[in-house]
């Protein structure tokens, strides 16, 4: 028996209260349920799918793949040739390492940061989600939702070297730093958050934070698991042209297979054993069955340019789908499309800021939009903090069934 039901809470409806979806299989742009019924999927594995569940250039040819072995627990060219073509990419990127998960990659950096900059304090922002690792969980977004009854086992004495600060406010970010700036090792931010609705970097925040990490001698890392390479092969640090001392990517870049990276600065990642004193590894860090597909969704975005520009005029007509049902009805909800990424909250104003905001949306109406919603087919994140994901095997008349159903479900 699974524990809880599932792998994964949010997997499990409970933070919506609603009964937890099982799927039995997928293709494409859609999920199956055990009875064999589609849905239009916008979860997308939380992330991963920018290209569909099953696209040929990721899934042929497996076999062959496999033949070659799944881990061989060496070094490999191909892995070396993958951290040439990330690096080409994210040039901020100097030195990396795989790992299989976003937990690891983030969990990871931090150590590095701390033995680099010999202090323990990282300030980190309420709403952001950077795994399960114990500090990353305080005040954690997406499905953690760490109420203080969601933090056991994670000692206290963990939350005395971490201070959280409100995203998108730099007066915070001074204030929970006041007195304790010599001993701050790394500032860890989502540079545009995936994990609290969608939420962007105002106008010089991450700037701020590039300052003030210059300014302490802190490591500012930019968490980009959910955001590389979906916004773009530069990546949030690209597009907001800040760059971070550090970098984590994940879920995207192994297009469902899972692998990770961090990596920095040549000079940070030099603490890594065996150069450094820093200890990571990993059973399956860097595996050619991994790194093999993580090739293949470098090759399929090299190659098609066009995806982005696709998969977001689509995304627009989504939004633009639930604007139009939004102003017929008077609703003040805000609409926030970015990419392939699209996202509202049950909420009157503008679009979130930060946590505070995105928390006073309204749960009880999300809850009886997803499963409206999941009657006619269509596939939500069963959380108010997660984001609708689009792939670039959605079609128009996918979104055009979903804004259908979005007009008989929204109130
Ligand atoms: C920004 C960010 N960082 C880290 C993680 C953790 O990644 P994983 O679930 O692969 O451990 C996530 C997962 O949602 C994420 O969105």
């Amino acid at each position: 028996m699974l524990a809880g039901g599932c792998d994964s809470p949010v997997r499990s409806g409970w933070s919506i209260g609603e009964p937890m979806f099982v799927q039995s299989f997928a293709q494409g742009a859609y999920a199956y349920d055990e009875a064999g019924r589609r849905y239009i999927d916008y979860v997308m594995g939380y992330g991963p799918l920018l290209f569909g569940h099953t696209h040929p250039g990721l899934v042929s040819g497996l076999d062959e793949l496999a033949r070659g072995g799944f881990v061989w627990g060496v070094t490999h060219p191909e892995e070396v040739r993958l951290a040439e073509r990330v690096r080409a990419h994210l040039p901020s990127m100097e030195r990396m390492r795989f790992v299989t998960t976003g937990s690891e990659a983030v969990m990871s950096a931090v150590r590095v940061a701390r033995a680099f900059t010999q202090r323990s304090l990282v300030l980190k922002f309420a709403g952001n989600y950077h795994g399960h690792f114990d500090l990353a969980l305080l005040d954690a977004g997406a499905s953690a939702q760490t109420l203080d009854a969601r933090r056991g086992g994670i000692p206290q004495g963990v939350a005395r070297d971490v201070v959280i600060a409100r995203y998108n406010d730099l007066d915070c970010v001074d204030a929970v730093l006041r007195g304790r700036e010599e001993t701050l090792a790394a500032i860890l931010v989502e540079p545009i958050c995936g994990n609290m609705g969608w939420v962007r970097p105002e106008p010089g925040f991450l700037e701020g934070l590039r300052e003030r990490s210059n300014r302490v001698g802190a490591l500012l890392i930019f968490d980009e698991v959910i955001t590389w390479p979906r916004l773009g092969l530069r990546g949030a640090q690209g597009r907001e042209n800040v760059t971070p001392d550090m970098t984590t990517v994940g879920k995207i870049m192994g297009g469902g297979a899972p692998i990770a990276a961090f990596g920095g600065r040549a000079e940070v990642m030099e603490m890594l054993a065996p150069d450094g004193p820093v200890f990571t590894g990993g059973t399956h860090a860097g595996n050619p069955f991994c790194v093999a597909m993580a090739h293949r969704v470098l090759d399929l975005l090299e190659a098609h340019p066009e995806y982005y520009t696709q998969t977001a005029s689509l995304a627009r007509r989504l939004a633009d789908g639930f604007r139009a049902i939004f102003a017929q009805r008077g609703l003040p909800y805000a609409v926030v499309q970015d990419e392939s990424v699209v996202d509202f909250s049950f909420r009157a104003g503008a679009p979130s800021r930060n946590y505070d905001d995105a928390r006073a949306a309204d749960k009880a109406r999300y809850a009886a939009y997803y499963r409206a919603m999941l009657e006619r087919g269509i596939l939500l994140p069963p959380s108010v903090n997660e984001v609708m994901f689009l792939s670039i095997v959605h079609s128009a008349e996918d979104v055009g069934t979903t804004v259908a159903a979005a007009c008989e479900a929204l109130p």
